[in-house]
Order: structure tokens, then sequence, then C-alpha cells
């Protein structure tokens, strides 16, 4: 496709575009810089200039809340919103867990995680009445757990207590690695963001609702991202969604929308000019403003109902804020070691669009369906495996894929997890080949494809292209965290050949597509690389003192 032609399509037309040429294949990879300097690499923290800063209190690993508690509604008493709740929120989110260091090289690491570990998700922090802080918009720097204050607005003593986090994403940061195919990963990543900002809420008992109907125009007018004068000369940042944190039952913020005090606001009263993230870019990818553009809008359709799951059995004692900060991607497998079935089936349970965490975080039916390469399980057959996430999805995907797949149950499984054996095989191979010839999606337990209800979708609502990886994002942030929990681990794989997989299950058509990989396993770690304190030097405050 002619860059120039993309103009004359429609929104709809240009996001199909951007995902067919956006497409590794084995012949060949999506276009992207063909040569890196490493120590060229974009600033990965934002900041802004002329603000005023509140550094906030450490302290959020001490909180006791269990990891299946987290991710219940009512599994704890909801924390007090103060400045030192928002404080373990932000922590368990989007703060760092941890600097790393390997000979001259260090970086830091975040409970969050991101494609190349570039992090182009920014969170921005809206606050009524909170007590120990003035109303109104800030931005989170993750590097020094601190607050900018880019709004302010008048204290409301009367007003209720009120609490939203909005995300934004800075392309550039992305791009400078990935190229063309960076848009996707940053869609991704804003889906692990917003899974880790609704399990970092469940630890503190509250919960966390998608704003879904907000345009992204005003989006980035609350969030202060269309403002010329911040930005200039600085890369600029795109405005991803909306969350209302509820901090108390009935205090659903999510009712109001958003903060009256950015819609009808001052525009004199914004402060701080964005920092350069890099001064000497080198490439440019103008099919990622053009898919930015086209998604652009909101969601239009109607809420969906849960499907009537039994309720999960909680099994684990593991605390869910030493599951956050203790989250990493696994570099190495160790390919000897099998997970029992039982271990499998409880993680893949944890998909199920139940009305808890994550799940409960927006009214969108599922539409993305992992398809798993199971390689070491025990007592399950090597092979290939569907979890359609509704029932429609069962049909449809079996109408879509191959005509031998056998659609069976395999005879262990609970009898409410719609998990069916496709084919009994040996798949290191493909899987290992599939994923870019990463060893790790061959030598986990099993890796998965996430295969996305797409053309339908798309057609319907070009913003649901960014909604989609959204959702493929939380599942596996949803893995990552389960595995952890269960002592194991897993990883995120954006690296994937598009058509190939869809050619070994037998898709021809674009109803679905492969948003997203993931592997999990038992990890080997590399002991040459040194771990260190997320924030060095700064005081975590003494037991009692934290907001349990
Ligand atoms: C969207 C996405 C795609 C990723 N793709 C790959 C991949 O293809 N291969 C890989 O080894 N790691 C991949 N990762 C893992 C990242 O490299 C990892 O999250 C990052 O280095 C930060 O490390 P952490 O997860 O331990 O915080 C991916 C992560 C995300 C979120």
């Amino acid at each position: 496709m002619n860059v120039a032609a993309v103009s004359a399509l429609s929104p709809a037309e240009t996001v199909f575009a951007y995902h067919a040429r956006t497409k590794h294949s084995l012949k060949r990879y999506a276009a992207g810089p063909e040569t890196l300097d490493w120590d060229m690499q974009p600033n990965p923290f934002r900041e802004f200039e002329g603000c005023a800063r509140t550094e906030l209190e450490l302290g959020a690993g001490r909180l006791g809340t269990g990891f299946a508690q987290a991710s219940t509604p009512g599994g704890v008493s909801a924390a007090a919103l103060t400045i030192e709740s928002l404080a373990s929120l932000l922590e368990l989110s989007m703060g760092l867990s941890a600097w790393k260091e390997y000979g001259p090289d260090r970086w830091a690491v975040r409970c969050n995680p991101s494609s190349g570990n570039l992090h182009p998700t920014e969170a921005y922090v809206f606050s009524s009445n909170v007590p120990g802080i003035h109303d109104g918009v800030y931005h989170y720097l993750s590097r020094d757990h601190a607050l900018e204050l880019r709004y302010e607005s008048d204290n409301r003593p009367e007003a209720p207590a009120r609490l939203w986090i909005g995300l934004s994403s800075v392309h550039w940061r992305e791009a400078w690695k990935y190229g063309e195919r960076a848009f996707r990963y940053c869609q991704l990543d804003v889906g692990h963001a917003l899974g880790a900002l609704r399990y970092a809420a469940g630890a503190l008992g509250w919960s966390a609702t998608l704003i879904e109907h907000v345009d992204s125009a005003e989006l980035a007018a609350i969030m202060g991202l269309d403002r010329a004068d911040a930005f200039a000369g600085a890369e600029r940042e795109e405005a991803d969604l909306l969350i209302a944190i509820e901090t108390a039952p009935g205090t659903n913020p999510a009712a109001e929308r958003f903060p009256a005090f950015v819609r009808h606001g001052d525009g004199n009263r914004w402060a701080g000019r964005a920092n350069l993230l890099d001064p000497h870019p080198l490439y440019r990818w103008p099919v990622i403003e053009q898919v930015s553009q086209a998604t652009q809008g909101r969601y239009t359709g109607l809420p969906s109902e849960f499907p009537d799951y039994p309720p999960r059995r909680p099994t684990d004692e593991a605390r869910a804020a030493e599951v956050i900060l203790g989250r990493r991607s696994a570099q190495r497998f160790d390919s000897k070691y099998r997970m029992s079935a039982d271990t499998l089936y409880r993680m893949l349970d944890g998909l199920l669009d139940r009305p808890n965490a994550p799940w409960d975080v927006w009214n969108f039916a599922p539409r993305v369906h992992p398809v798993l390469f199971v390689h070491r399980v025990e007592g399950l057959d090597p092979g290939v495996y569907a979890l359609p996430r509704h029932p429609a999805a069962a049909d449809a995907l079996r109408a879509q894929m191959r005509g031998d797949f056998e659609w069976q149950n395999p005879e262990n499984v609970p009898a409410h997890l719609p998990f069916y054996r496709l084919s009994r095989t040996d798949c290191r191979i493909i899987a290992r080949t599939m994923n870019c010839h990463q060893a790790i999606a061959s030598d986990s337990c099993f890796s998965l494809s996430m295969l996305g209800e797409f053309e339908p979708v798309v057609s319907a609502n070009p913003w649901r292209y960014r909604q989609l990886h959204w959702e493929a994002g939380l599942i596996g942030h949803a893995l990552y965290l389960e595995a952890e929990a269960e002592g194991l681990r897993g990883t995120g794989i954006g690296c994937y050949f598009d058509d190939a997989l869809h050619e070994v299950l037998g898709l021809t058509t674009t109803q679905f597509q492969s948003l997203y990989h993931f592997t999990v396993g038992r990890p080997l770690t590399d002991d040459r690389i040194s771990t260190l304190p997320a924030y060095p030097g700064r005081q975590v405050p003494p037991l009692g003192e934290t907001p349990a």
C-alpha cells in the first residue's frame, strides 16, 4: 500500500491496511529501523518542567491483601482514599519495581510490562477532594514516584472524594525500536497498564471502571495533551483511556464520566512543558499517525452481561503486592519442567469473563480468544487447544478453523471451562517458528496466540482496533500475575508471524486475527543481572503507617 493513498481510505480501511502491512512474515519483518544505536534510546521517563511536584510515599509492598482477595470485589475492606493510598495505587501499577544492572548497563523495570521495556504509556491522575492533595490533574513520574501538578483546580470541600486515572501513549518511544508495528505494541501496553491499575486497586479493596463514552478528543483535552505550548518541541502523547477508581461502595465516579473541574476548566491554569525524549529521531513512520487518527473515537455499543460461571475457588496465599512487585518476564524457561493440569486450569479459569479483576473493568463482551500450544502439562496431551471466551465464539472459530480439528473437551477439564482439544501433536517447533523463532515459545509449558474477532468488530467501529488490543493486553496481564501467583512466570510475545500462524490454524479470512502471543513456564534466571531497589535512598514508612 502506498502511504499517500491512505488518506482516500475510510477509517476502517485504514486500520485493515495498517494491520496487513505491519504483519511479520517468514519472508520479511514489518518495516522498522535497519539499525539501532542503544545509546540513543529515547528517554523512558516523561517529565514536565515548571510544575509543582509532590513526592509520594512508598510502602505498598507491605499491603497484606491476598492475590485472590485483590481479584474479588469486596474481598477486602476498602482503604480510605487519601494521598497515601493513592500513592500505593500508583506504586503497584505504574511504579518502578526495581533497577537492573548488567555490566555498564542499568535499566528500570516497572509493575506494568512493556514491549522492549520501552514504556510508551503515561498516567495522569485526576483528584477531587482527596485528603492530602490539591484538586487537579497530575502527571505521574514513575522514576521518582512523584506527581507533577499540571492543572490546579479550586478545592471544593463539599464535593465527595473522587479519583480517575487517564492513560496516554508516546508512540515514538515504541516506534524508535519497532517501526510501523509499534502502534499495536503501544495498545497492548495500554491493556497491560489497565490490568495493572485494576489489580492494584483490588489490593486496596477498590475497583476500577473504564469510562466508555468519552471521545478521544475530549480525553486529550482533559489530560492537557492537546496543548501545543506544553508539547512544543517535544514528542506528543496520544490520549488512550480514562478509568474511574471506585474507592468506596456507592461512590462510582464512572457515573460522573469525568471530573467536572476539567470539563469547565480555565485554560490559563495549565502548567508544565514536556521534556524532549529523543533529540535525534532517525526515522519517521507516518502510518502510525494515520492508524492513530483512524482509531480515534469511543465505544458506541451496548453493555454486555457477565455469563454465569461458578465463582473462582481461591487457592493461593500469595500476597497481591508481592505478586505484583515480583512480576517479571521470563527470558528463558526450564525445558524439563512440566506444570500440572490443575495449575493450567486455574490459570485459564482466571481468563473467563467474570465480575472480578480484571474483567469487571469494562462492559465489553469478550472478543479475544486464546489458542494454546501445550508442550509440558502433566496429564494433558501436547497439542493445540482453544479457550473460546464466550459460547458464540466457539461456533465461529470452529467454522473458520481447520475442518479436521477435534473440538473435544479433555477428560479431566473442569465442567464449566470451555476448553477444547483441537489436535494432539508435538507443536514445539511450530510454536518456536511462529514466534519469530523465539525459544521462549517452545521451552515453556505452554504458549498461546490470542485470536481477536477482527473484521466485523473493527468495521463496525474502528476505535475497537485499540480496544481489542487492550483486551489482549488484559489477558496477558492476568496471565503474568496468575503465573507469578503459581510460582511460574510468563512473557508477552509481540513478535510473531501473523499469517503463518493463521495458516497453521486454517484461518483464511480476517474474521479472526492473532493480536498477541504469550508463554508460561518455569523461568531460568540470569544471575549475572543484579537487582537493585526501585527507589534507592527513599524511606518506607514504618509498619502501621501504610494504608491497610
Ligand atoms: C506487548 C508486549 C510484547 C512483548 N514481546 C516480547 C517478545 O516478543 N519477546 C520477548 O522476549 N519479550 C517480549 N515482551 C516482554 C518485554 O520485553 C518485557 O515486558 C520488558 O522487557 C520489561 O520486562 P518485565 O516484563 O520483566 O518488566 C513483550 C512484552 C509486552 C508487554
